[in-house]
C-alpha cells in the first residue's frame, strides 16, 4: 500500500509532536512510529524542562551553563536561539493550559540539576514531565493529523539523481512493507542507547534516524559524544531504570560502600557536577571493586516528590526508607547525529530532522541537563513555521529510484549479536576510550560486513534484523569519530588523549557515505543548509 502526505514524521516523541501540532491544518501529516505513541524516550522521561520563567534568571546565565557543561562545542548562535525561543514555548505551554508543578504560594517549582547555576527545571507530576507533555500534546492534536503505529521507517525513497527525499520505506513486524510519500519527511527517531549494555534508553532506541538519513546521504556529526547518565538502578549486575538527576538537586549524595563521599574534593559542585565528571567517577570506583549508591537519607518527603522512581525501586526491592540507592552509569544521549541547519534541514533536499536523532549544535560535547525536551520544544515549533511558511508545493512519486542494488539478507548478517556488540561497545567505545580499543572495534565491525552494509538495501531483512544493522552503523559512525578526536572533551573521554586540546574546539568529525571530514574551529556558525 502506497500512501501521500504533506509531512511524513518518522517518530513519536515530544519533538515530533511538537512538530504535528503546530503544522497548518490544510497539511495532512502522518505520523509514522514503530511501536506506539507512548512508547518513547520522551513520554518516560523523569527529568524536567530547562526554561527561563523566573525573573531572577536569565537567558545569558542559561546560555553561559549550556556552554560550558558541552565544553564549548556548540554552534553558540544556536544556543542562544535555544533558551530565548525554550522560554517561549515552555510559556505557550503553560498559557495553553499545561499543569506544571507549584508551591503552596502558586509560584511555579523549580528545580535545580546539575550544571545548571539557578533553580530553572519545571516539572510536571514530579518526575512524569515526559508522560504528561506527551498527553498534553497528544490531547491537543488536531485531526490532519494521521498517527500510524507498528510500522519502522528503515529506508529513504531518493530521486533518480538520488539527490532529493521523496519519502519513506517502512515495515511491520509480519513484514510487510509500505512506502510513504511526501515532499517533507522528517526523523525524529531519538538516539541510540542501547549500543550500550547499559542505558536509560527504551529499548526501541536504535539509532534509526541516523543510519536512515545516512543511508540517503544526508551528513551526521559529532557521533564521538556519548553523554553517560551518572545514576542508574543498579541491580544484580544489570541497570534498571534512571534515577533523575532531580534527586540530587533536592540532595541525594553519591557514597561508596564506606560511607565516604564520591564527589567530595572532585568538583566545586559536588554532587551537581557536570554529567561526564560524575560518571567518570562512578565507573573509576566501580571499577576498583566499589559499591556507589544514591544517599537519598536527607530528602523529605521522596515518595512524594519523586513517585516514578519510587515505584521503579519498589518493583526492584529497593527499600527507599532505608535511603540508599544502588546506582551505576549508562548511556543516555547522543549529542551527535544528522545534521541540520536552524530550520531543521538536513544536507538531503526534502529530508528534516530534529530532537536527539538531529546534531543541531546546541549540546555541544555534553548536554545540559534538562535541555533535551526543551530542545524538542524548540526545534519542533520552529520547523513547523519554516514547513508552514514554504513554498515548495506537492512533489509526486513519479521519479522514485530504488537506490540500492545490493540487497541485504538473513545470511549477510552472520553471528550478528546485539549482546555481543553492547559489550564490545561499552568497552571500546564507552566512558572511557583508548586508540587501541577503538581500532579493534572498528576491525570487528568490518569483519561483519560493514562498511559495505551502508549502502545496501533492506527490503529482506526481518524488524529485529533492521534495527541490528541500524545499531551497528551507529556504533561504527561513533567508534570512528571516537577515534579521530584525538582528546578529551566533554562526554568524550580518551585514556590516551587526556586532555582538553585547543586547537580541536569547534571542530567537528562529519560523515557521508563517501568519506569523513574534519570541519570547522573556534566560533564555527551552523555551516549547512540552503537547498530549498
Ligand atoms: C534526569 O532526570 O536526570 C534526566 C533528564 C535529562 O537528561 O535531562
Amino acid at each position: 500500500m502506497d500512501k501521500q502526505a504533506d509531512v511524513i514524521i518518522v517518530g513519536g516523541g515530544l519533538a515530533a509532536l511538537q512538530l504535528a501540532r503546530h503544522l497548518r491544518s490544510t497539511f495532512h501529516v502522518i505520523i509514522l512510529t514503530k511501536t506506539t505513541i507512548r512508547q518513547s524516550n520522551s513520554y518516560f522521561a523523569q527529568g524536567g524542562i530547562a526554561a527561563v520563567i523566573d525573573q531572577e534568571d536569565s537567558v545569558h546565565s542559561h546560555v553561559e551553563d549550556t556552554l560550558k557543561a558541552g565544553r564549548y562545542h556548540h554552534f553558540t548562535e544556536e544556543v542562544q536561539r535555544l533558551a530565548g525561543e525554550g522560554a517561549e514555548a515552555v510559556k505557550e505551554l503553560i498559557a495553553g493550559g499545561f499543569l506544571i508543578d507549584r508551591e503552596a504560594d502558586g509560584r511555579p517549582s523549580l528545580g535545580l540539576e546539575g550544571a545548571h547555576s539557578a533553580r530553572r527545571i519545571i516539572h510536571s507530576g514530579g518526575d512524569a514531565t515526559g508522560r504528561q507533555t506527551i498527553e498534553y500534546l497528544l490531547e491537543r492534536m488536531p485531526p490532519n493529523v494521521e498517527i500510524i503505529e507498528g510500522e519502522m521507517a528503515y529506508e529513504c525513497l531518493l530521486s533518480t539523481d538520488r539527490s532529493v527525499c521523496l519519502g519513506v520505506k517502512t515495515k511491520n513486524r509480519q513484514g510487510v512493507i509500505h512506502r510513504y510519500y511526501a515532499p517533507h519527511v522528517v526523523l525524529a527517531t531519538g538516539g541510540a542507547g542501547t549500543m550500550y549494555p547499559f542505558t536509560s534508553n527504551e529499548p526501541t532506541l536504535t539509532g534509526d534516524g541516523v543510519a536512515i538519513a545516512f543511508r540517503a546521504g544526508a551528513e551526521v556529526a559529532d557521533m564521538e559524544f556519548v553523554q553517560f547518565h551518572p545514576t542508574l538502578l543498579f541491580i544484580d549486575g544489570t541497570t534498571k531504570g534512571l534515577i533523575s538527576e532531580a534527586v540530587r538537586g533536592a540532595g541525594g549524595r553519591l557514597v561508596d560502600g564506606s560511607g565516604s563521599y564520591l564527589m567530595d574534593g572532585i568538583h566545586p559542585l559536588k554532587d551537581l557536577a557536570p554529567r561526564h565528571i560524575m560518571a567518570f567517577e562512578i565507573y573509576q570506583a566501580r571499577a576498583a571493586g566499589k559499591a556507589v549508591f544514591l544517599d537519598i537519607r536527607s530528602i523529605k518527603q521522596f515518595e512524594k516528590k519523586f513517585p516514578t522512581i519510587t515505584a521503579l525501586c519498589e518493583r526492584n526491592d529497593v527499600s527507599i526508607s532505608k535511603g540508599l540507592i544502588p546506582v551505576a552509569p549508562g548511556s543516555h544521549f547522543l549529542m551527535g547525529g544528522i545534521s541540520i541547519d536552524t530550520d531543521g534541514r538536513t544536507t538531503v533536499p526534502g529530508l528534516y530532522a530534529i530532537g536527539e536523532t538531529a546534531h543541531s549544535g546546541v549540546h555541544g560535547a555534553n548536554r545540559l541537563a534538562s535541555n533535551s525536551l526543551l530542545e524538542g520544544l524548540v526545534f519542533g515549533r520552529r520547523l513547523a513555521a519554516f514547513l508552514n511558511g514554504y513554498g515548495g508545493g506537492i512533489r509526486t512519486k513519479r521519479n522514485i529510484v530504488y537506490r540500492y542494488l545490493k540487497q541485504l539478507d538473513d545470511s549477510s548478517l552472520t553471528d550478528l549479536s546485539k549482546r555481543e556488540l553492547q559489550k564490545r561497545m561499552i568497552e571500546a567505545s564507552g566512558i572511557i576510550r583508548t586508540g587501541e580499543g577503538l581500532r579493534q572495534h572498528i576491525r570487528y565491525l568490518e569483519a561483519k560486513g560493514l562498511p559495505e552494509w551502508m549502502t545496501a538495501g533492506m527490503d529482506l531483512l526481518s524488524f529485529d534484523d533492521i534495527e541490528l544493522v541500524h545499531l551497528h552503523i551507529n556504533s561504527y559512525l561513533t567508534s570512528r569519530a571516537a577515534l579521530l578526536r584525538q582528546e578529551s572533551r566533554g562526554a568524550h573521554i580518551r585514556a590516551d588523549f587526556c586532555k582538553e586540546e585547543e586547537n580541536w574546539q569547534g571542530r567537528r568529525i562529519v560523515q557521508t557515505v563517501d568519506g569523513t571530514e574534519i570541519r570547522g574551529g573556534q566560533h564555527e556558525r551552523n555551516p549547512i543548509g540552503i537547498h530549498a
